[in-house]
């Protein structure tokens, strides 16, 4: 009786965050004006219209498709909507706003597939449901952490739209009500030699992407780490010395492509009367030179190079972020208690990020400020499987796809990562010069 009422317990929770998660995005699509649904703010990737469509059905393959062994809703938008696009190598996609179906019949769609999975999930649907081909509960989370990393990537889509063509929410902190925040002075942390555990086990209760299997251990030698992630401030001093014209700090592809992409500053910084100014999600600010810089896995390199120093394998993030000097190693880099508010910037408090060394009760117990939230930060790891990595039979190419060398780890949290997927094993991963993502770094000695 006990464990038949926490096991439906469980299962309402789920649906409780499924429903939180879509009204995240739903309310996300209406900060886009209407005329600008069909705009393409980051050139690499769909129209806004497409997520509209891609959320549903994505969740309509995954629970009634691969789950359930229902039929299609609709043959068309199903396969239309399936699947975004991360093209490699620089090819555009070319499609215009007439080759999408009407706002109209991508909402009736979208509101369909909720409708008719919401009745499936809470038993009230007329259609036969044979049993779940996956775990339930494997099947929601994957809705639910799928949906909820499109909230943190359709923000940065959001955040390239001209603001005549977004509307600012009412919550929004704005720039004059920020705290200037603690003066930060990065200094260099050593660890020690010690171990590091990546990954989750199978069969275990956590919930994981196929990515973060299997747990095992690396040994990693000594190395100092910054306190600090890299700042605006501090990274100026490299772009006003030169740095991007100076050849000896990029790799003979890097520079090609910044030199081709005529690539000067950051990509949210911009320059008015000779003054830098920074874009924030929904106002332009002089540039706040505490906040931690967001640039690209290209820059951050740079940037390391020109430092002396080079970025920390995803081994060595784990280590500094959740290792300990007694050697036991912890679920969070502040202990094993639950994220809240006081830990760091993420879980959608915030819009944009703050200044470094706002959150003193997250620190790591070697002394790393912000390792998780107010910017993911890159890893020198090219993103490849975990020994014992199978993928995922109902969505085998969420990870096995991007194995090809050209995408690299990025770990922690950013303002807009939702509290789930602060989980130590949680892996994310982007293409090097993919320059919208909101990742900072922190530079290693080794
Ligand atoms: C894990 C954030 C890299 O956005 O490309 C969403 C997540 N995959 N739909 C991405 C994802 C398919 C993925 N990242």
């Amino acid at each position: 009786m006990h464990a038949l009422a926490t096991q439906l317990d469980h299962q309402a929770q789920l649906l409780a965050r499924l429903a939180q998660a879509r009204s995240m995005t739903d309310d996300l699509f209406r900060r886009v004006r209407s005329d600008a649904l069909y705009d393409r703010p980051i050139p690499e990737r769909h129209r806004i219209v497409f997520y509209i469509g891609h959320l549903e059905a994505f969740d309509w393959n995954l629970i009634a498709g691969h789950a359930l062994g229902l039929g299609p809703a609709d043959t068309e938008f199903d396969r239309l909507f399936a699947f975004g696009i991360d093209p490699v190598g620089g090819g555009l996609p070319q499609d215009t706003p007439s080759d999408w179906p009407p706002l109209a019949q991508v909402e009736s769609y979208a509101h369909h597939v909720q409708r008719v999975l919401d009745d499936l999930l809470n038993g009230r649907s007329r259609l036969a449901v044979s049993d779940w081909q996956f775990p339930r509960e494997v099947i929601l989370n994957v809705a639910i952490e799928h949906r909820l990393m499109h909230a943190e990537t359709l923000t940065y889509m959001l955040h390239q739209l001209n603001s005549e063509r977004k509307m600012v929410p009412h919550d929004y902190l704005s720039f004059s009500s920020h705290q200037p925040g603690p003066s930060a002075v990065v200094r260099m942390i050593d660890i020690p030699q010690g171990t590091a555990t990546l990954g989750i086990p199978r069969g275990g209760e956590s919930f994981g992407w196929d990515n973060e299997f299997e747990e095992h251990s690396v040994s990693v030698p000594a190395f100092a780490i910054g306190s600090h992630k890299v700042t605006n401030g501090e990274f100026l001093r490299f772009v006003s010395e030169g740095g991007y014209d100076d050849r000896c700090f990029w790799s003979d592809e890097d520079w090609a492509w910044i030199k081709q992409h005529n690539i000067a500053h950051p990509h949210l910084w911009f320059m008015r009367q000779n003054q830098w100014f920074y874009r924030a999600m929904f106002e332009e600010v002089p540039l706040p030179q505490g906040w931690p810089v967001y640039v690209s896995h290209v820059e951050a390199s740079a940037y390391a190079r020109y430092a002396g120093r080079s970025l920390p394998t995803e081994a060595q993030f784990h280590r500094a972020a959740y290792g300990t000097p007694e050697g036991i190693e912890r679920m969070y880099p502040w202990g094993d208690a639950d994220p809240d508010a006081t830990r760091g910037n993420f879980d959608f408090h915030r819009w944009d990020p703050v200044a470094v060394g706002s959150y003193p009760a997250g620190r790591s117990a070697f002394g790393l400020q912000d390792s998780v939230g107010n910017g993911w930060e890159w890893t020198s790891t090219p993103f490849a499987p975990h020994q014992g990595f199978e993928p995922s039979p109902y969505y085998p190419g969420y990870s096995a796809d991007f194995f090809d060398g050209k995408h690299f780890v990025a770990k922690g949290a950013s303002p807009r990562t939702a509290a789930c997927m602060l989980r130590r094993s949680f892996r994310n991963w982007f293409q090097p010069h993919y320059p919208y993502i909101y990742a900072s770094f922190r530079c290693v000695q080794n």
